[in-house]
């Protein structure tokens, strides 16, 4: 058999056995560590990332189905192999029910164990191949949240992703409006085409028109050679305009034109280039106050609002807080490659008493900074020293 590498942890309170597994092991090439009893299993587990998990049965403290759900919640893609003594049998069984990968039985058959950690490290490479795939398909986050607010947005999206309609998204800062913008293109008949954004507040008024409908050389001084506008570039897909309430009103009026006769012009040029774009816009100001500042084009604004999503802000939905932060945390581990961080109940409970104006941005945030100042589990006093000051 060729040599193949990982990181295995061998969990059993017989001494012999844990050596004797060492031994063939290590010989095959692969990095070993060894705990006395669950605990300390449990312990390594959450300190370091290991590729399979050999695990006994019975054992003093924590025994091996205890641990194996207490890994799964901390890492559910690391296969656990239980090692099954004389009369564990039925257990191994039961354990492979709950979740273990597979089972041993003692004295350990070398070959058969040789093919099952290997089974069980292509099933690891596997699910995290999955999940990268599943990452690069859509390309978007999972949206988190289950209260009366997040479910209507979620159903909202449903309905309204295959149709072409377009959709103003509003909400505060951070309050997730890209991302429902994301899963809008991501579940639409257009998934396969291009996503192309476009930040209005961030583009000077004086090049707006320009970055959304190209220009044609020499039409202004920098235009040196022609470019293609996100108009274009978004054709048969959909087009983000990000905070399309601090647009100019000049450009305003073409948009508005695009939008009527799906149809535009490069700057500079007379061609006519029709378009087939979906809109979705996004703002956090009350366009409608900006309407009656003359800020914002009354027409515009009818028709970019055709199905109107407001992301509610973090403060009314504080009931999804823990699950918000038990995804960063699990999302802030892999990034650092390091097991996830333990928080306490009240810790949870101060993070949902906060006051939340970033939203959940200003969420993950807060929970990344948590999990690199405090110790091995977030407390109440962590939040009240580092969050609530
Ligand atoms: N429901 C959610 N579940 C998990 N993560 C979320 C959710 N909503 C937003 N996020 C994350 O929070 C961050 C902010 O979200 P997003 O950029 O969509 O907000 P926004 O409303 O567009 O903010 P801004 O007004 O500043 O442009 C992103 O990292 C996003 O992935
Ligand atoms: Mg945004």
């Amino acid at each position: 058999m060729a040599k193949i590498s990982g990181n295995i942890l061998i969990i059993d309170d017989e001494r012999s056995i844990r050596k004797t597994l060492n031994e063939i092991l290590s010989y095959e090439g692969f990095k070993i560590d060894e705990a006395v009893d669950g605990e300390e299993g449990l312990k390594m587990f959450t300190d370091r990332a290991y590729d399979v998990v050999l695990c006994d049965i019975k054992m003093p403290k924590i025994d091996g189905l205890e641990f194996l759900v207490k890994a799964a919640e901390i890492n559910p893609d690391v296969p656990v192999i239980m090692i099954s003594g004389h009369g564990t049998i039925e257990t191994a069984v039961d354990a492979v029910k709950k979740g273990a990968y597979d089972y041993i039985a003692k004295p350990p058959d070398l070959n058969r164990l040789l093919i099952t950690i290997r089974n069980g490290l292509d099933k690891n490479s596997l699910s995290k191949e999955a999940k990268v795939l599943r990452k690069k398909v859509t390309g978007v986050q999972d949206m988190i949240g289950e209260s009366d607010g997040m479910k209507k947005i979620k159903d909202t999206i449903e309905k309204v992703a295959p149709t072409d309609a377009r959709v103003l998204i509003t909400g505060e800062n951070g309050a997730g409006k890209e991302m429902v913008a994301k899963w809008l293109h991501a579940k639409s008949k257009r998934a396969d085409q291009s996503l192309i954004e476009v930040n209005c507040a961030a583009i000077p008024s004086e090049l707006i028109e320009s970055e959304l409908f190209g220009h044609e050389k020499g039409s202004f001084t920098s235009a040196i050679k022609q470019r293609i506008g996100k108009f274009e570039l978004a054709n048969g897909g959909t087009l983000f305009l990000d905070e399309v309430g601090d647009m100019s009103l000049p450009a305003q009026a073409k948009v508005l034109r695009a939008l009527q006769e799906g149809k535009i012009t490069r700057v500079g040029g007379d061609k006519e280039i029709n378009v087939d774009v979906r809109v979705i816009a996004a703002t956090n100001k009350d366009l409608l106050k900006e309407v009656e500042e003359k800020n914002f084009r009354i027409d515009l604004y009818h028709r970019l609002n055709v199905i109107l999503i407001h992301v509610p802000s973090l403060n009314e939905r504080k009931s999804d807080i823990p699950l918000l932060i038990d995804k960063f945390l699990k999302d802030i581990a892999e990034e650092y490659g390091q097991a996830k961080k333990e928080i306490d109940a009240k810790a949870v409970v101060a993070l949902q008493r906060h006051s939340w104006t970033g939203n959940i941005r200003e969420l993950r945030n807060v929970v990344e900074r948590l999990v690199i100042l405090s110790g091995k589990t977030i407390t109440e006093s962590d939040v009240t020293s580092y969050v609530l000051i």
